[in-house]
């Protein structure tokens, strides 16, 4: 049987380190995996660690085009499964609403298969009513949320919002791919 390709969206959450261990785990289990970064995520990790451990590049602009397809449409047609992690509420807000301004917001509206998001955001911005409406309508989308953590945030704060561990999203990877 041919290898499942997970495409792993990475936004700017302080969380994004820990989609490397994410990623690493998911080619030792012989998937193909991935990446497409945010601007705001190449701030917080080096696209280069991803390249390092997915083996395969990073698309970080709509910009780049290594072929006559651009990158998002041909990776879309290729793609089993698609996950967003950490997905910030920028990420959910701009997915929610349609809104296709870099590489990974257009990903994911060319792409038509199964979606995984995780959260991550201070616990404010995860109770805001305007996160929580969006994160509504995405599961009447059928697109499947990893709830995130209750705890202690990266910032300081205590309550719901760190992200889900990377054993858990693998388990939900697994049931979906
Ligand atoms: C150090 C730092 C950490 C951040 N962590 C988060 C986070 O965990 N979750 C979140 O929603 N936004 C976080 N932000 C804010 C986002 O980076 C910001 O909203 C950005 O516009 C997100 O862009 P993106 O969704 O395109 O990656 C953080 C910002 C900084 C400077």
């Amino acid at each position: 049987m041919s290898k499942k390709t997970i495409t792993i969206g990475v936004t700017g959450s302080i969380a994004a380190y820990k989609t490397a261990d994410l990623t690493s785990r998911l080619k030792k289990l012989d998937y193909n995996v991935r990446i497409i970064m945010t601007e705001s995520a190449t701030k917080l990790i080096t696209p280069i660690t991803f390249f390092t451990l997915s083996q395969a590049p990073v698309i970080t602009s709509l910009w780049e085009i290594p072929d006559w397809k651009p990158g998002h449409i041909g990776l879309a047609d290729e793609t089993n499964l698609f996950v967003v992690v950490p997905a910030t509420a920028n990420f959910i807000g701009k997915y929610t609403n349609g809104i296709a301004d870099d590489a990974l917001t257009t990903f994911a509206l060319s792409y038509d298969g199964k979606v995984a998001i995780a959260p991550a955001m201070n616990p404010r911005m995860w109770n805001h009513p305007a996160v929580q409406k969006n994160v509504e309508t995405l599961k009447e989308r059928d697109v499947t949320i990893i709830e995130p953590a209750t705890g202690v945030v990266a910032c300081g704060d205590k309550g719901t919002g760190k992200l889900e561990s990377v054993d858990k999203i693998i388990e939900v990877i697994q049931t979906l791919v």
